[in-house]
């Protein structure tokens, strides 16, 4: 197959997708135990998480972004697990943001771990924007969702820290569960109504097999809209790039913009342009996928950057992933690559 060169769409999937960006979990493990991730029944003490030789290098991470970026990726997003519990992490979006190509890199994290410093660290090497997410800024529930007691103090200082830091404006990640935290919806978007950061209200989604996600518990994108904009009337407005995952909403006040992420009740299948590498190397065609392509083992059997190249290109172009417009109770039964193991 013929590769064409940088910045030309080189690549599509058998649905006419292209491949744009390139979501990479650096780590399994996580310091929380969010009950809809990484639920402490099944992530006990025992949990055999990845020895770090299954865990991919930096190195093995930059040569995976290079031959991604040939392929027309142009965005990178580290995730986990917690992305900032892996040594040194500034390290490696040094290393990426030296491919020529890549334009944007990102990250998700808990924000547990996001000090001043290790922002101010990120973003001189080359971090363009961060997410962070939080559940609610009630203790008693957020507390009760980390599943490890963290207090909600902590990570609004993180998105502080961020922002001090030039990390702005910051993404702020929230997962609505119903009966868990909806009754923090309306709080969450008064808090940083005016303060220039996002919050993204994300429905509960049935990722991985861990967390006994049940239809009733979804609290749906039609019912957090009209939740905040029965407060402050809001508008939609136009995404910002193709194949946005977030449908954006601004305040009528001029009080900034939310998002709302409705993966579940209204999915975005047909412009996902998004690959995954799992920790240990497999890379994924979509977030519910049951099983990668052993990636890992091609970088480690000494094949050149080509013929890997070719392999990637291949697994690209037969994809028709689809699984939130296609979701079945039948679909719903199969097994699924963790959330903690492929990165939000
Ligand atoms: P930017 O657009 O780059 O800001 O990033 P993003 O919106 O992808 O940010 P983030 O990584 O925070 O993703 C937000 C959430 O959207 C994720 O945590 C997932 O819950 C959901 N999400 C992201 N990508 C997909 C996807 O491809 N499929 C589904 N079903 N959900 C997704
Ligand atoms: N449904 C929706 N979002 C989830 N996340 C993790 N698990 C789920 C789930 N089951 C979110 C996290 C984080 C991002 C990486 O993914 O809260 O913001
Ligand atoms: Fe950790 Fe994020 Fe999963 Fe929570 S949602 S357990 S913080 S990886
Ligand atoms: Fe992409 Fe799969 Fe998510 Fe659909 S469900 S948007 S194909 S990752």
């Amino acid at each position: 197959m013929h590769v064409k060169a940088h910045d030309e769409v080189a690549i599509r999937d058998a649905l006419g997708r292209a491949l744009r960006d390139l979501r990479i979990s650096i780590t399994d493990r996580c310091n929380f135990r969010c009950t809809y991730c990484m639920p402490k029944e099944v992530f006990g003490k025992d949990y055999p998480f990845l020895p770090q030789h299954a865990v991919l290098t930096f190195e093995e991470i930059v040569r995976v972004v290079r031959l991604f970026e040939r392929l027309g990726v142009r965005k990178i997003r580290l995730t986990g697990g917690e992305p900032l519990l892996r040594r040194d992490v500034e390290r490696l979006v040094r290393m990426i943001a030296e491919v020529p190509g890549i334009d944007d890199i990102a990250m998700t994290t808990n924000g547990s771990r996001l000090t001043y410093e290790k922002a101010a660290a990120l973003k001189a090497a080359g971090l363009r924007r961060i997410t962070v997410s939080l559940d609610s800024l009630d203790d008693g529930v957020f507390q009760a969702m980390n599943d490890v007691s963290f207090p909600v103090d902590r990570v609004l200082q993180a998105i502080d820290a961020a922002a001090k830091a030039g990390l702005s404006p910051v993404k702020i990640n929230m997962v609505v569960k119903r009966g868990v935290n909806e009754d923090s919806v309306v709080p969450m978007a008064e808090r940083f109504r005016g303060t220039g950061h996002v919050v993204r209200f994300i429905e509960y989604m049935d990722v991985g097999n861990s967390n006994g996600w049940r239809m009733e518990d979804v609290v749906t994108a039609d019912e957090i809209l009209s939740m905040i904009h029965q407060r402050w009337p809001l508008e939609q407005i136009p995404a910002r790039t193709a194949g946005e995952v977030a449908t954006r909403y601004r305040y009528l006040d001029g009080q900034g913009e939310i998002g709302i992420i409705a993966s579940v009740t209204k999915p975005f299948c047909g412009g996902c342009t998004r690959a995954r590498m799992s920790s240990d190397g497999q890379l994924y065609t979509c977030l519910f996928g049951g099983k990668g392509h052993d990636v890992r083992a091609w970088l480690r059997s000494g094949m050149s950057d080509d013929e890997i190249l070719e392999r990637i290109a291949s697994v690209w172009s037969h994809r028709n992933d689809r699984y939130s417009e296609v979701r079945t109770s039948e679909t719903a039964r199969l097994p699924r690559v963790e959330m903690s193991k492929i990165g939000g």
